[in-house]
């Protein structure tokens, strides 16, 4: 049975299913969130963890990297489980974070051999993975401290953090200043709408890194999930996961989500493309292309527990990453070791290494312009 919100936040009411620590609010349009000290970078700067929860959902955001330290859900009988991977100390987000949970600037996934050329010039990133750069280079907006600042609107509570990353960070041009808003709505809806302007031509590929486990992390694989994604078409990578420039058809393929089926269903199949990324590690194109309004475009979920994501998007492309690179050396929030497939990443964005490809959907940000999109997690049980 699917159930809505209001019906699950009563019934969670009724188990007697208490709040997190912490007290957050309990009914729909709760009040403002909540900040408390998470721990000290080596320079001193002091990084905050805040707490909110709205409709059932409940979000725990970090100053540095934006990240999301712990997103609850409840299952079809009320019981919340944490459904993203993480650490317990910040200690852990500095030295060893795959990502988890991060906000990803100045570029989403990677751009080949960390190099592009715009109006006539070539720009030399930071390179980070073996040639190339990956998610904004070595000291992407993962590893940079936010201005967060917290707000309650109507029946929305949320989460407003910004960055201004300098002309020449990470080898981009342009002072870029991003602003980043998560909202939680009354439905328990996890919203993320990402703004940048610019002062001199450069490109931009914002995204979120969170890895989902509904049936909460640290409970073993997610390739019993069954995920759907609205897409015809993929672009295949070479060796070092840089997009060929191919649109290929999903169709008769390890990469055909179009109806729903679970994870791990082909992660085995010997598709040359499966060998590159160790499993499943790229973009979808996805059909609806470049959207105004976010539209629906996957669906996640764990049907053990019940737990459902919905994800809209304005952007034109998904990163499906089925958690590929995780060996069983990290040790997660709930104190359970994370192995190959614990998580998976579904990242919206614009196409890996655009910058250097000019039939994809286009990065490329100038003066005066104001790069948009918006991301909504919907969560059902
Ligand atoms: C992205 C990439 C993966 C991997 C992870 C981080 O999702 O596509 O190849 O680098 O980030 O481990």
């Amino acid at each position: 049975m699917e159930l809505n919100r209001r019906t699950l936040l009563t019934g969670a009411a009724a188990a007697g299913v208490t709040a997190a620590a912490g007290g957050a609010a309990h009914a729909a349009g709760g009040r403002k969130p909540v900040k408390s000290l998470f721990g000290t970078l080596a320079d001193g700067t002091k990084v905050y963890r805040w707490s909110l929860e709205n409709g059932g959902t409940r979000l725990k955001v970090l100053s540095y990297g934006g990240i999301v330290q712990s997103l609850e859900i409840p299952d079809r009988r009320g019981r919340y489980a944490n459904v993203s991977l993480g650490f317990g100390s910040l200690q852990d987000y500095v030295t060893k974070s795959p990502y988890f949970g991060a906000l990803i600037g100045r570029y989403g996934n990677r751009i080949g051999a960390g190099r592009f050329t715009l109006d006539g010039r070539t720009y030399q990133l930071s390179v980070n993975d073996d040639a190339n750069s990956l998610h904004g280079g070595a000291q992407g907006f993962d590893k940079r401290v936010w201005d967060v600042e917290p707000f309650t609107r109507g029946t929305d509570v949320g989460l407003r953090l910004s960055y201004t990353s300098a002309d020449g960070e990470m080898g981009y041009p342009g002072t870029l200043r991003t602003k980043v808003t998560y909202t939680l709505t009354r439905s328990g809806d996890w919203r993320i709408d990402y703004e940048a302007t610019t002062d001199r031509a450069t490109v931009c590929n914002l995204t979120s890194h969170v890895y989902f486990n509904l049936a909460g992390e640290g409970s073993g694989p997610v390739y019993g999930h069954e995920l759907s994604i609205a897409a015809s078409r993929y672009t295949p990578v070479d060796p070092g996961l840089i997009p060929t420039g191919e649109l290929a058809e999903v169709a008769g393929t390890p990469f055909d989500f179009r109806r729903a089926r679970t994870v791990g269903e082909d992660i085995r199949v010997a598709h040359p493309q499966l060998l590159h990324g160790k499993g499943l590690d790229h973009n979808w194109v996805l059909d609806k292309g470049v959207t105004g309004r976010p539209e629906h475009i996957a669906t996640l979920r764990d049907p053990a527990s019940g737990r459902t994501m919905r994800i809209a998007t304005t952007e034109p492309g998904l990163q499906f990453y089925s958690g590929n690179f995780l060996d069983g050396s990290l040790v997660g929030t709930g104190g359970s070791v994370y192995r190959q497939g614990d998580g998976l990443c579904l990242e919206t964005q614009h196409f890996p290494d655009s910058p250097n490809r000019p039939s994809f959907p286009s990065t490329v940000l100038r003066p005066g312009q104001v790069h948009r999109s918006t991301t909504v997690h919907s969560f059902s049980a």
